[in-house]
């Protein structure tokens, strides 16, 4: 089963949402391999990860050599470091499916929409890369904090954006795995919306002393 699967990279895949949507993969039996600007620190992770699954399912590399090696790659580094992580991977994702989990905040004030002139993020990568590279936006409204406890269940739908269907399609797949819906949420630029929803949801989260809020779209037939 798990050979049918497509190999996953989690670039970033240190960090909190990274590190949390990898462990659900992992455990959903996807080949996942963290990326990190160091190797050691990928393995580190990995190994961690690797603890919590109690089997040895997740790998570690540099960015670049996880990109290389995955069908499907993630994105889940800070805004600052979007372009840049992208630039450095950029030979490696031809013919692939980028999955932009990037949220435009600017600290110090995160809980305010500050949009990119571009529009969205996402939108500045998609140009950067060209059409060769099918980017889609996803995962901007999950919260890291319950990813990595199974008995918890994360009450988060996903807005899916691209412009390729088939890659939408692929995403919400992933969406599953993790636990989740993901809808169909239009084109790339729709992404604007779920990325600056983060901002209401951490001042959601502030306001309500919660962890992670999260949203839900009603009107949809169970089975969706
Ligand atoms: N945390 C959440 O609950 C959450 C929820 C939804 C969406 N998001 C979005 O998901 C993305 C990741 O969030 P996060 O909380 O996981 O972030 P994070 O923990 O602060 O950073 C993730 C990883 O990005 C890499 N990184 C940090 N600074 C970098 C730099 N200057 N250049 C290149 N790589 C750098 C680091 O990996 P290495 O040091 O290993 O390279 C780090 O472990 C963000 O865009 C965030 O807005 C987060």
């Amino acid at each position: 089963m798990t050979d049918s699967l497509p190999t996953l990279a989690v670039l970033g895949g240190t960090g909190a949402e990274g590190s949390g949507l990898a462990f659900r993969w992992a455990y959903a039996g996807y080949p996942v391999i963290l990326g990190s600007r160091s190797a050691e620190k990928a393995q580190a992770g990995a190994a961690e990860l690797n603890t919590l699954l109690g089997k040895e399912l997740v790998r570690g590399m540099d960015n670049l050599s996880a990109a290389k090696e995955a069908q499907i790659v993630v994105l889940t580094v800070p805004y600052s470091a979007q372009k840049p992580t992208v630039s450095d991977v950029a030979s490696a994702l031809e013919g692939k499916i980028l999955v932009d989990v990037t949220v435009p905040l600017v600290p110090p004030k995160v809980n305010r929409v500050q949009l990119p002139p571009e529009g969205s993020a996402v939108e500045a990568v998609q140009k950067m890369l060209g059409t060769g590279v099918k980017v889609v936006s996803a995962f901007q409204n999950v919260s890291a904090h319950h990813l990595k406890d199974l008995s918890h269940t994360v009450e988060c739908d996903v807005l899916v954006t691209g412009d390729d269907i088939t890659a939408r399609e692929a995403v919400i797949t992933l969406a599953k795995a993790v636990g989740l819906r993901g809808l169909h949420a239009g084109p790339l630029c729709n992404s604007v919306v779920a990325e600056a929803l983060t901002s209401v949801l951490i001042s959601i989260n502030q306001r309500y002393n919660i962890p992670g809020s999260g949203i839900r779209i009603t009107g949809l037939p169970e089975q969706d």
